[in-house]
């Protein structure tokens, strides 16, 4: 699939898309009709007839009826722009059980007052099985048949492919967005920030199909508000036993730069080692959780703004395997600006990827 993927057209769809489309369609459909059928009464009623574009045999009431009915055409080609399938996802919500499955070897913990002030969240927080297997099994099925797509920015640490998608907020929904780069500010990120990185797009149907719910979560669980950007990466460490390198991320404990953030593990068959820390300081002289295994299924939100992340080094036993991720970042336009409601700063690098551009 293309970057054009996201075009709206019904025949792009998939099965469960298209089904969507058309409900919508003949609801449009109805919604038309009244007013059509209303006009063409009217017309047999004043004995013109319909003779399309000859406007003076019309009557003022009937160049009235048409141009209402122009509108309401224009109205329905405006909404074919818009995805069928966002405007009729239904608003699933994960259910309670699943929100409240908290992994149970972890405590949430309030760090400061101030973290949790704002709408009642806590810095951080853990989620067990947020993304169905089924759903997984799709996304896994996509990594391994297509390619995610290379990620240069791996070069100095474990072979990493990425592909990205920006998506804006809309209704409570998302609609997927074209760009396909994104600047990540040097002051976050002294090691890989500071240059424009091209990714190949997330296919619409993967992000509206099986990444939808923990999507939506995510946008749900921070009170995202309408028009807020999001950056959805999906990538993909890959691991080979007689390697020589275990850095996951190049970049040791950091925040991305954002203001709220979610993990979400797709896969790691295999893997050893890759696991999670949240730290209040970034020297790591403040670990807010111990060393965390993401399983398959399994997420993880933080405050990317008031605390930070780390992964540790991974390995395996069998030849080569990958290790899968879904990352969100909110709210995230790519253009390289600093947020200014991160000032968490990074630490330095030894090597800087933009010297080398
Ligand atoms: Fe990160």
């Amino acid at each position: 699939m293309t970057s054009t993927d996201s075009n709206t057209s019904c025949q792009h769809m998939s099965i469960m898309d298209v089904s969507k489309c058309t409900t919508t369609t003949t609801a449009m459909l109805r919604t038309i009709s009244v007013p059509i059928v209303f006009g063409l009464l009217f017309s047999c009623i004043q004995g013109n007839g319909y003779t399309p574009g000859s406007l003076e045999s019309f009557s003022p009431l009937q160049i009235t009826g048409l141009a209402v009915l122009h509108s309401l055409k224009s109205e329905l080609q405006d909404r074919i722009q818009v995805p069928e399938a966002l405007e009729n996802t239904p608003t699933t919500e994960i259910s309670e059980k699943t929100l409240n499955d908290d992994h149970s070897n972890l405590t949430t913990v309030h760090i400061q007052t101030s973290i949790t002030s704002e709408l009642n969240r806590p810095a951080f927080k853990f989620f067990s099985n947020i993304l169905k297997h089924e759903d997984r099994g799709v996304i896994k099925n996509y990594v391994h048949n297509n390619g995610l797509g290379s990620d240069p920015s791996s070069l100095h640490f474990i072979e990493r492919e990425k592909s990205i998608r920006f998506i804006r907020v809309e209704n409570t929904e998302f609609i997927p967005l074209e760009r396909d780069y994104f600047i990540q500010p040097a002051n976050y990120n002294d090691f890989s920030g500071g240059y424009k990185r091209h990714y190949k797009l997330i296919p619409s149907d993967l992000l509206l199909g099986p990444m939808y719910s923990v999507i939506s979560h995510f946008i749900h669980y921070h009170h995202l508000p309408e028009n807020t950007t999001i950056l959805v990466q999906l990538q993909s460490s890959i691991i080979r036993a007689n390697s020589t390198k275990g850095d996951v991320t190049g970049q040791g404990i950091h925040t991305d730069g954002a203001d709220d953030a979610m993990l979400v593990c797709v896969e790691r068959d295999d893997v050893i080692g890759a696991e999670n820390e949240l730290h209040a300081a970034l020297d790591g002289s403040q670990p807010l959780t111990k060393p965390t295994v993401l399983e398959a299924g399994d997420g993880v939100v933080f405050r990317d703004n008031q605390i930070f992340h780390y992964v540790s080094d991974a390995k395996t036993n069998v030849p080569v395997t990958r290790r899968t991720l879904i990352l969100m970042h909110s709210p995230e336009e790519g253009n390289g600006k600093v947020n200014p409601r991160n000032n968490q700063g990074t630490r330095k690098a030894s090597i800087r990827l933009r010297k080398q551009q």
